[in-house]
């Protein structure tokens, strides 16, 4: 698989089937991420990678904290600013439009968002997630890093015939996360990723992109 093959067949899967992730793929993939640029080569991602029963453990526990109504943890970072301003506003309507419009959801059903954004608390049915820290006095800049990274990650996946979903929700039940995990202090929790082989029965809409025009200006001679 080329470079631009990875990158356009990549996207954010929503259900997976159990077929198990060997081992040594996960290694050979998170051996070659570590090449990922970072500033100063700080490489400030810290990544654990959960499977079997520890992964069991966190989607149950998860799973009952949003039975039981449970609060999200206080953040530690905002997921967006409060207020989303044009374009991002729009562009964010649009993808809850194809999101849940591919699942039959409307606009109005909040519920029916609910129960399909609470898949994410199961990885969407993957048997293997990567929970992906940064230290908690690093900057933005290395926040950018781990962007860097986890999308190397993603891509080296599809490399090896698998597919993934990056999982922010996993930042609002961050205690949870850090009783499976036992990440050291002054770690933050970034975001999941789900991990496995797409279940191909399931329908889902590709999510747009903005023209060319829109995100990059050619300053030319
Ligand atoms: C940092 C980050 C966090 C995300 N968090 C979630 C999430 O919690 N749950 C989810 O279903 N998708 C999540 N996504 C997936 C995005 O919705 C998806 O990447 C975007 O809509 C573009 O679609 P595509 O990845 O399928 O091309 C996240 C993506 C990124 C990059």
């Amino acid at each position: 698989m080329d470079v631009y093959e990875a990158v356009t067949s990549r996207r954010a899967v929503r259900g997976f089937t159990d077929k198990l992730v060997p081992r040594e793929v996960l290694e050979r993939v998170l051996s070659a991420a570590a090449w990922s640029p970072s500033g100063s080569n700080l490489q400030p991602w810290h990544a654990y990678v959960l499977t079997g029963e520890p992964l069991a453990e966190l989607k149950k526990r998860a799973g009952k904290r949003v039975a039981t109504g449970d609060t999200w943890d206080e953040r530690e970072y905002d997921m967006y600013p409060s207020v989303l301003k044009s374009p991002y506003h729009e562009r964010r309507s649009a993808f809850g439009q194809e999101r849940y419009g591919a699942l039959g959801i409307s606009r109005e059903d909040w519920e029916a968002r609910q129960r399909a954004a609470s898949a994410n608390w199961d990885c969407f049915g993957a048997p293997a997630a990567l929970f992906c820290y940064i230290d908690r006095d690093l900057g933005l800049p290395q926040w950018s890093d781990l962007g860097m990274y986890l999308q190397t990650v993603m891509l080296l996946l599809r490399a090896e015939g698998l597919h993934s979903c990056p999982q922010m929700a996993w930042s609002v039940y961050r205690k949870t996360v850090a009783e499976v995990v036992s990440p050291p202090d002054g770690l933050i929790l970034f975001c999941g990723m789900s991990i496995g082989f797409e279940d191909v029965t399931m329908d889902y809409i590709r999510t747009g992109r903005a023209p060319l025009h829109e995100t990059v200006t050619f300053v030319e001679g």
